[in-house]
């Protein structure tokens, strides 16, 4: 695992080097999308690069983490629609060559599995996005989840509603209780993992993340096992390391 402390307003800069390298190497790259605050500079990098034409994600697919569960289409704190906002139609990459997982089916466990085998035969995710909750979730595997999980349905922790209720006028009754997510094992299979942690509010997670003990607990520790992960984080993110 390497750790990157930089400014935050450099951190997408240096994401964007990543993807704009990965690219130049193989322009049908499949990249893995977060939601949250953590991505937004990047993708504001990656979108200036494309306007400027330095790069082009015409031929580049990508997979979203995670979605919430019984939000109507469209609604607008959907992932589907918040990557379509923060990203895709930034950018030139075809809104038809994103996928995300369907909370909105009738067989959500039949979604998951669709969502697996869609992933897999586009070849696997090249660059996987990530950021990380207070309580150490990537994607919406909340603490205790199995390392070896797959896309499947899971329950929101309290914490995590709480921390996402921004996104929805601050009314936490307002945020699902279930979502689907990506998995652990699922995450672990991309080729390159970026991840990104600004402010204190997540120094914690991320001090367990980089020096803490492998556990179920923390969920982003299995990323240690991970051959190629990147971590950028700021002062404030860095401070408990
Ligand atoms: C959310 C998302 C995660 C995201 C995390 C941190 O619950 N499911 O994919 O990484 O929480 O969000 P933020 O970057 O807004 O702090």
């Amino acid at each position: 695992m390497e750790v990157i402390i930089t400014r935050e307003d450099q951190i997408g800069e240096l994401v964007a080097e990543e993807i704009a390298a990965l690219i130049a190497r193989k322009p049908n790259a499949v990249l893995g999308l977060a939601t949250g605050s953590s991505p937004l500079r990047i993708y504001d990098a990656v979108a200036a690069r494309v306007a400027s034409g330095e790069f082009s994600l015409a031929h580049a697919s990508a997979f979203t983490l995670d979605e919430y569960v019984g939000l109507p289409d469209g609604h607008p704190c959907g992932y589907r629609t918040v990557i379509e906002e923060d990203f895709v139609s930034r950018v030139d990459l075809p809104t038809e060559a994103v996928q995300g997982p369907d909370g909105g089916s009738s067989d959500l466990d039949g979604a998951c599995a669709s969502y697996e085998e869609a992933i897999r035969k586009a070849g696997g995710v090249d660059l996987q996005i990530l950021g990380i909750g207070t309580d150490g979730h990537i994607a919406f595997n909340e603490p205790g989840s199995s390392f070896a999980s797959r896309t499947r349905p899971k329950t929101l922790t309290a914490q995590t509603r709480r921390d996402n209720a921004r996104f929805f006028d601050g009314n936490i009754d307002a945020v699902p209780v279930h979502c689907l997510t990506q998995g652990l094992g699922t995450i672990m299979e991309a080729r390159h993992v970026v991840l990104v942690a600004t402010g204190e509010g997540k120094a914690e997670a991320v001090k367990h993340l980089v020096e803490g003990a492998v556990s179920a607990f923390w969920p982003g520790t299995i990323l240690q096992h991970h051959p190629h992960v990147t971590v950028f984080v700021d002062d404030a993110a860095a401070s408990k390391l």
